[in-house]
């Protein structure tokens, strides 16, 4: 390839970063509660969802648990919403979002993280949660497994709408899992 042509590649990569990404599908209210429960939230928490659509979950744990939230999502839209229903809710003092790669946020003041992403991001974003998490932290993922990291519970069931979810849940114990 001639070298403007690099030269122009390169210059499109950096402009549009290929970032793995999963597709905005909301996770319905009674499943939210369910993650919340199963993480054994308190107002003692900050709560991070990594992916965090129209900010339901940090939201349902500000206005449920008193916990602090922060909702990270790639597409400015989302974060538009997510701000928006925060307000909307009462809990813009507790709850921010950020427009942000889920793979670069920094999640070291979290004790819970959300995700219902896609296996691959999860995969990626394991040795970044194990790392930086502080001990005891509790990991809930929605439908996505984190590879051979083995989950301390699976919860399967159906939802309000009779369709079959399963949330996994991890607690950090200071282990690296690259
Ligand atoms: C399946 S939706 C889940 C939304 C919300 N967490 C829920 O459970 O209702 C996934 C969200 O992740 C966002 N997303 C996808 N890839 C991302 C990435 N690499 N970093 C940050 N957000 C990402 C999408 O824009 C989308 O809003």
């Amino acid at each position: 390839m001639p070298l403007a042509g690099l030269l122009l590649v390169s210059l499109l990569i950096q402009a549009f970063p290929v970032v793995p990404r999963a597709p905005y599908v909301s996770t319905p209210p009674d499943v939210v509660d369910r993650m919340l429960a199963l993480a054994k939230v308190t107002s003692r928490d900050v709560v991070y969802d990594l992916g965090c659509g129209d900010g339901r979950i940090v939201i349902a744990a500000a206005q449920k648990f008193g916990a602090r939230g922060v909702g990270v999502d790639i597409d400015p839209a989302r974060i538009y919403e997510a701000e928006a229903n925060a307000k909307r809710a009462g809990v813009e003092k507790l709850v921010k979002f950020r427009l942000q790669d889920a793979l670069e946020t920094d999640v070291s003041d979290a004790t819970v993280v959300t995700l219902y992403m896609i296996s691959a991001i999860n995969v990626k974003l394991r040795p970044i949660l194990t790392r930086q998490l502080p001990k005891g932290s509790r990991i809930v993922s929605h439908s996505f497994a984190m590879g051979d990291w083995e989950p301390e519970y699976v919860d399967a069931f159906r939802d309000a709408a009779g369709t079959t979810r399963t949330l996994y849940l991890w607690t950090t114990d200071g282990t690296i899992r690259p």
